[in-house]
């Protein structure tokens, strides 16, 4: 019986009385996101394997490791363990870069990742994500950097730092991969097995890996920032600039070197300390490899995305407001057959002009009625019967002040109801 009635760890439900904080967030990233010209884009849940390990790394933890895949007849698929493969894949599949540059997508979207499941981290989680598609100047870096702070300031969070850093191009990169693998060689036998065989392959893996040895190992190892070409160097300047100008407020961390390969030049990352180890709320940066890499032409890009749990647990953590949950404007009660009839087509009425409307499904007797309408929070209720059909007519009670009124039954029903409604509110304001 456990199997069936108890969810997979890593899982989480979001119950009905939770759901109005997804939606402020949901809401506000996505008005956030079209006031700056981003449109949404909504792709596949699985994709090929193979799209996550050319673009995502093939000797990166998340491929390594994280990944859910099934191996379906022919190839193997993917539960998307992050937005961006996927939207490059169909921004090219769909010939977005034939339309107006910079192209702009944002989604909202579940990923999957098999990592140690707790607070803050999770098998299934949900990212708010988006990606820009044509543009190399840094005045996009700031652009994208400023919108994540947008999100993050309208949710009203606070005390959220940004980090910045640049992880260089593939030209300068080589030389501090060299440097790298002269630090690491006299530890090598101590790195784990994941990175010995990183040690070749792609050093700056190292710096990344979770394992503690390997993290107190890379303690004092060489920086890519020190190691930038004239022109990555002069791109950070610039994007510093453009932030300075606009009054964003950043810290540099050279140790950021973000768990996904296809990064080059701008990474950054937005962090709490409201929720504990799992503090970062946001990553992004540039990725102006991966098009080419995907067969593409070569076009540079960058984007960030946002864990919406994070978001939600640091929202509630420093007590911040989320959007006011439905509630019910009306509840129509009917004592016998005819009344019932009634109730249910006035029911609809309002519902049709965009009120939250509701009447008796379960067969309950008036008292019963009344005391389910008073659980749901009701803002009105009345009660047709017999007397109330023949008068036409029926009292509304306005359930928070005790104010009972005349309304009619007939044509004028809506209306009357909508006037009362607006009068009440204007006075309760
Ligand atoms: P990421 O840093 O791997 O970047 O993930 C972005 C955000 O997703 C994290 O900052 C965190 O808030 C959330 N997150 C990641 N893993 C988990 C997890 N297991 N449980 C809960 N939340 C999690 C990316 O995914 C890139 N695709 C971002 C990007 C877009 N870069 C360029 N464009």
């Amino acid at each position: 019986m456990e199997l069936i009635t108890t969810r997979i760890k890593g899982m989480e439900d979001v119950v009905p009385a939770e759901s109005h904080k997804w939606h402020t967030v949901e809401r506000i990233a996505a008005d956030t996101a079209a006031s700056y010209g981003f449109k949404e884009i909504r792709i596949p849940t699985f994709e090929n394997t193979e799209l996550f390990v050319r673009s995502v790394g093939e000797t990166t933890d998340v491929v390594q490791k994280e990944m859910f895949t099934v191996q379906g007849r022919e190839s193997k698929f993917t539960l998307r363990p992050e937005g961006t493969a996927g939207t490059i894949r169909a921004v090219l599949q769909n010939g977005l870069l034939n339309e107006a540059l910079p192209q702009k997508v944002f989604y909202i979207l579940s990923c999957f990742r098999h990592e140690k499941p707790q607070a803050g981290r999770l098998w299934e989680f949900h990212q708010f994500g988006a990606e820009m598609v044509g543009s190399a100047s840094p005045a996009a870096d700031a652009e994208m950097i400023c919108m994540a702070s947008s999100v993050i300031e309208r949710l009203g969070l606070k005390d959220i730092e940004l980090h910045i850093n640049s992880i260089g191009c593939p030209h300068c990169r080589a030389k501090y991969y060299e440097k790298l693998r002269e630090f690491f060689e006299p530890n090598k036998d101590k790195l784990c097995p994941t990175c010995q065989s990183r040690l070749e392959k792609n050093p700056m893996r190292i710096l990344d890996c979770k394992s503690d040895i390997c993290k107190e190992i890379g303690k004092e190892a060489p920086l890519m920032i020190d190691y930038l070409c004239d022109e990555c160097k002069e791109h950070f300047e610039k994007l510093k600039g453009y932030l300075d100008g606009m009054g964003i407020k950043y810290s540099i961390d050279p140790k950021i070197v973000r768990g996904l390969d296809y990064y080059t030049k701008t990474v950054f990352e937005f962090i709490t300390t409201s929720i504990g180890a799992q503090g970062t709320v946001c990553g992004g940066g540039r990725y102006d490899g991966l098009i080419e890499e995907m067969g593409g032409n070569p076009t540079p890009a960058l984007g960030f995305a946002m864990g919406l749990e994070r978001l939600i647990m640091t929202m509630e953590k420093q007590g911040c407001e989320f959007m006011t949950p439905d509630s019910c404007d009306i509840y129509i009660g009917a004592m016998g057959d005819n009344a019932q009839n009634k109730a249910v087509a006035l029911t609809k009425i309002l519902r049709d002009e965009g009120y939250h409307a509701e009447c008796d499904v379960m067969g309950r007797g008036v008292k019963a009625q009344m005391k389910y309408a008073n659980k749901i929070g009701a803002a009105y209720s009345m009660i047709i019967g017999d007397n109330e059909l023949e008068a036409g007519s029926a009292r509304l009670k306005n359930m928070t002040t005790g104010e009972e009124c005349e309304i009619t039954l007939g044509d004028k029903f809506a209306d009357r109801f909508a006037d009362i409604h607006t009068a009440d509110m204007f006075s309760a304001e």
